[in-house]
């Protein structure tokens, strides 16, 4: 993958300083940020998406060297600081809620997810969408599914034994239990390409979103600070729990709309798999790490609703296009229908 291509002065400058070999003596990288709802800004988010990307596969074009370089971490926190901001600011209600109210903790997670109020993406998938519809939410979320699981990995080694084995549980689930062409990722790029849609990694990056940009940075900031682990495994949580049902309606709405079994296997194989994930998330993991440090309640509950607002956001921002016959990202079928 390439690095993606700069969408303002602040993505300008990072991305000009490392494509570039990397430099010690280069010195400090001063940005500006902009005004506005860090979350829908696009400089922010596709900067903050490359920072985090020299982590996970990175970029053919990057010296690897960059990875740990202070100026990129200075960046990376002055970006990182208002995005989190926004997001706690933005579920500050409802965490108060589910922290405040009695209860076992997992009770009141899936309370939380059952009760979440937003547009459902998976109901219009299932009854309504056209089949240019689904090409559009699957590239969508190619951003984040070809790097499934991996954000979340990243809290294993931050966890006592008895939290760590569960939650390695899962995760070997997720990476195919040992199976490479199981891997979910791998399922998510089977998919595309049996939608005709492209499956490198990064592929859609450069077309989509702050939105969907902001999905994938929220689980790569939680999974990446140790003081954030609490956050992250609500956030695994409440993904876990808000997808055996959706999933199998996106299942039917890819059948419905003529795609191949292939193209559904990915959500097929998450219907069951995430109804024993979600007891496992919530009530192995997020509980019992709740029981061990009291303190971390209010970051697990945290980190749940912040990834059902993002996705909450990410959904209306989907149908409101569809409902005026629109395309966020048009799907690369009808951009190929250019009159000649
Ligand atoms: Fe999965
Ligand atoms: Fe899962």
């Amino acid at each position: 993958m390439k690095l993606p291509r700069a969408r303002g002065p602040v993505s300008t400058a990072v991305f000009e300083r490392i494509l570039q070999a990397r430099d010690v003596l280069a010195g400090p990288l001063r940005v500006e940020l902009a005004s506005g709802d860090p979350i829908e800004d696009d400089d922010l988010q596709v900067t903050l998406w490359a920072l985090y990307e020299l982590h996970y596969r990175s970029f053919e074009d990057v010296d690897e060297g960059w990875e740990w370089a202070p100026e990129l971490l200075a960046v990376r926190e002055q970006l990182e600081a208002p995005f989190e901001r926004a997001l706690r600011e933005e579920v500050r209600p409802q965490v108060a809620a589910v922290v405040g109210a009695p209860g076992d903790l997992a009770d009141r997670l899936f309370a939380l997810t059952d009760s979440f109020e937003g547009p459902s993406l998976a109901e219009h998938i299932q009854r309504h969408a056209t089949r240019e519809q689904v090409q559009e939410f699957l590239l969508h979320r190619s951003v984040y599914q070809l790097k499934e699981a991996d954000p979340h990995t990243w809290v294993i080694p931050r966890l006592e034994p008895d939290i760590k084995a569960r939650l390695v549980e899962l995760q070997f689930d997720e990476y195919g239990g040992g199976r490479p062409a199981r891997v979910h990722q791998a399922l998510y790029a089977r998919a595309l390409i049996e939608a005709g849609l492209d499956a490198s990694y990064g592929a859609y990056v450069d077309d989509v979103p702050a939105i969907t940009l902001a999905l994938s940075n929220a689980t790569s900031l939680f999974g990446l600070h140790r003081r954030l682990r609490a956050a992250a495994l609500g956030h695994l949580g409440a993904v876990e729990a808000t997808s055996s049902i959706p999933c199998r309606r996106f299942a039917a709405g890819i059948r419905r709309t003529g795609f191949s079994d292939p193209v559904a296997f990915f959500f097929d194989e998450h219907v069951e798999a995430d109804a024993v994930h979600e007891q496992l998330a919530l009530r192995g993991i997020c509980a019992e790490l709740v029981k061990a440090t009291p303190g971390l309640e209010a970051d697990v509950v945290f980190g749940a609703t912040a990834c059902l607002t993002l996705e909450a956001r990410f959904a209306a921002r989907l149908l409101e296009a569809w409902d005026n016959e629109e395309h966020v990202v048009p799907p690369p079928r009808q951009e190929a229908q250019v009159p000649a």
